[in-house]
């Protein structure tokens, strides 16, 4: 018989409690039920990432219950909805075809997404060839989706001599501007404008700036060094830009989404076409896994089981991410926006309330965080559940100390969270049975970088299906652009602290 989404929280709400150390004491087989290698066989090559969730307090029957949940919410049907490309975000009536991109999903929008993706592949390799003469940079605007995917790609990946020198430039701050126009030759530059909308403020604000930079800097040609990539490219012909020189994407790809896209346009030039289709044939492998797989075999799935574990039922407010790789230190800016503009919601897709959704999502870099807030995460009153993500492979050509000490404070941290430390004196006291996850990868090249941000693509989708809310719009941030649109047009009066701010700085 099955059972309703209500009656599988209820059961879940009545799972007893034991601490970590008593659920190892347990089950001699924790370890093999909850740490689970992805295989990835990418370019003739194996490698593989382990997640290993045996620190948090998921257990066989919690799994099962979990289960139960994901049934009562329809997760296989909703799955099947994403991958046939139909509607999964009704409040604007739209597919989420991300995982086409990569080869998985609808055929007619696998094909459309393969000719786009050659004409990127013809552009990207010709401007390589020197089509556009001499090209040492890439100044790549965009905000949100359209900054943190390339930023944290071309951070990740891009480092060891990177074909193309890239500048990411998201904020209307001039200052971040300025100092892509510092590190930057005009002469050999192109200006990528990344715009899904291609009306942005910040995004055609930047854009605008850095085609003036261009021409004051005596560049023949200014609008001839833009490629624009978006989904509506009759914009950016509108706005000056040759068709030539314009990548588009399905409307159907969010933003937040969109690094598959020609939105990883500065990704391929800085890495270079093979290594791109690497990174998206690593997300492919974990979309097929992610399709094919039942249960809490399914990783994304199982993961989030988790999530909504810690955050619904043990009230958590925040989860945390630490990258234990200095290549991946963008990468909790580039989830808190996955995670937080996905699920950062608080009704249902009926228009109910929903009840707690996702947590706030933060993070850092080890070790550096260790020194920093690693504090409150064990001695604090907040339960924070921990994503520590590390390589085994190290990223430097330096004294193998400096990785082993990486991974082996990698693996202390979880350890002493989970253990704590008895004390009599309370200041020194290590409460422990504090949850975390690992995720080791074997090593972090293309094919694995892939395969990590399509996991927790799917780990955000599985929630959202669990907690009967809409991943795929973001309502929530367009009041703001309103009200900063009406300060700007004038006319209109606001609450009294708005208007002394604006007198204050002489905007009123
Ligand atoms: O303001 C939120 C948002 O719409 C994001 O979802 C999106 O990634 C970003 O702005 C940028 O939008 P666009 O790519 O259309 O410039």
């Amino acid at each position: 018989m099955t059972i309703t989404r209500d009656e599988a929280w209820k059961a879940l709400a009545l799972h007893p409690d034991p601490t970590l150390e008593e659920l190892f004491a347990a089950d001699p087989d924790r370890l093999d039920k909850l740490a689970t290698r992805l295989e990835l066989d990418v370019s003739g090559e194996k490698r593989g990432i382990l997640f290993d969730w045996s620190k948090t307090h998921l257990t066989d029957e919690l799994l099962g219950e979990f289960e139960a949940l994901a049934e009562a919410s329809g997760f296989d049907i909703m799955r099947e909805r994403l991958f046939a490309g139909e509607v999964v975000n009704p409040t604007e009536n739209r597919a989420a075809e991300h995982s086409a991109l990569r080869g998985v999903g609808r055929e007619a929008s696998v094909e459309e997404a393969e000719a786009l993706r050659a004409r990127m592949k013809l552009l990207v390799e010709a401007i390589h060839q020197g089509a556009l003469g001499e090209v040492k940079h890439v100044i790549h605007v965009g905000i949100g989706g359209s900054a943190l995917g390339p930023a944290l790609a071309v951070d990740a990946l891009g480092r060891d001599k990177p074909i193309v020198d890239v500048h990411v430039v998201s904020n209307i701050d001039g200052v971040a501007l300025e100092e892509a126009f510092e590190a930057c030759d005009p002469e050999t530059t192109l200006v990528a404008v990344a715009s899904k909308t291609f009306t942005t403020i910040e995004t055609m604000t930047n854009a605008h700036s850095a085609l003036k930079w261009l021409a004051d800097s005596g560049v023949a040609d200014p609008t001839g060094r833009v490629i624009a990539l978006t989904a509506y490219p009759e914009k950016a012909v509108e706005w000056g830009v040759d068709e030539t020189r314009i990548l588009p994407f399905a409307e159907s790809v969010g933003g937040r989404y969109s690094l598959w896209s020609s939105i990883g346009f500065p990704i391929a030039m800085a890495i270079g076409w093979e290594e791109f289709e690497d990174m998206l044939e690593g997300a492919a492998q974990v979309d097929r896994h992610f399709r094919d797989t039942q249960g809490r075999a399914n990783l994304p799935l199982r993961a989030a089981f988790g999530d909504l574990y810690y955050s619904r039922l043990k009230g958590a407010q925040t989860r945390a991410v630490f990258a234990y790789d200095e290549r991946l230190r963008l990468l909790p800016d580039y989830l808190q926006q996955l995670e937080m503009e996905s699920n950062g919601k608080s009704v249902t897709v009926d228009g109910e309330p929903s009840g707690p959704t996702a947590p706030i999502t933060w993070g850092g870099v080890g070790t550096d965080a260790q020194h920093a807030v690693f504090q409150l995460l064990h001695q604090g009153t907040h339960l924070v559940p921990i994503d520590f993500i590390a390589s085994i492979e190290p990223g430097d050509m330096l004294d193998a100390a400096h990785h082993h000490i990486l991974l082996m404070n990698c693996f202390a941290q979880g350890a002493a969270l989970m253990a704590g430390r008895h004390s009599d004196d309370p200041h020194r006291n290590y409460p422990g049975n504090r949850p975390s996850a690992t995720i080791l990868c074997d090593d972090l090249d293309a094919a694995t970088f892939g395969a990590l941000i399509a996991f927790h693509e799917h780990r955000v989708f599985a929630a959202a299906v669990m907690l009967d809310i809409n991943p795929f719009d973001q309502f929530g941030v367009e009041l703001g652009k309103e009200i900063a649109k009406k300060i700007e047009a004038g006319g209109e009066k606001f609450d009294a602290s708005t208007e002394a701010l604006l007198k204050e700085a002489g905007l009123g």
